[in-house]
């Protein structure tokens, strides 16, 4: 039996919200969610690109059977208001929250409920599949405001695997960076 944790604001990062979370938080834990895949099948024009040369960003599509890993974090009652207004400012394109289940880390058996946000498939930065080969290329080279879209990548790709968290894509994306040099 999966036992519920008692009380509280869990935010799920499966993005760089794994490795640079940028809010109070009062815990932090590894968790996965279920049913949705990671892929950076969003256009990012304000963040890891501009509107001339969008990097590729992280959202997830459902996917059933599927694991997600990322962060949990929870968030005290009395700041969490203000992380959500933030984080719903700065994932304004295309970005909604949804809640789900996160299941913590292998050995643990609770789970709480978690705020994740997802930009769904209608968003206007939505790309849909692209090969692998595209997104780094474009990956490797955009850059906007919060940084490099490279470092974006590679930094998950090393937390993912700190974690013990595999995930192809994000690691067949990595790969192909890495070796263009
Ligand atoms: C995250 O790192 O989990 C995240 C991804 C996309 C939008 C907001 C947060």
């Amino acid at each position: 039996m999966l036992e519920p944790v008692r009380d509280g604001n869990w935010i799920f990062g499966y993005g760089s919200l794994v490795w640079r979370p940028a809010f109070r938080y009062v815990e932090r834990r590894p968790g996965q969610i279920r049913g949705y895949a990671r892929r950076f099948w969003q256009a990012s024009t304000d963040h890891r690109g501009t509107p001339e040369a969008p990097g590729r960003v992280l959202t997830l599509v459902e996917a059933e059977g599927e694991l997600c890993g990322g962060m949990g974090y929870r968030v005290d009652d009395a700041v969490m208001a203000d992380v959500l207004t933030d984080l719903d400012h700065r994932e304004k394109n295309g970005y909604q929250r949804v809640s789900t289940s996160l299941y913590f880390d292998r050995e643990s058996r609770e789970t709480a409920v978690a705020l994740v946000y997802i930009a769904g498939p209608t968003n206007p930065h939505y790309t849909g599949p692209e090969p692998v080969e595209d997104i780094a290329a474009i990956a490797a080279r955009a850059r906007g405001p919060s940084g490099e879209n490279r470092e974006y990548v590679l930094e998950l790709a090393r937390a993912l695997e700190r974690y013990g968290y595999r995930d192809e894509h994000v690691e067949a994306v990595a790969r192909v960076i890495t070796n263009r040099g």
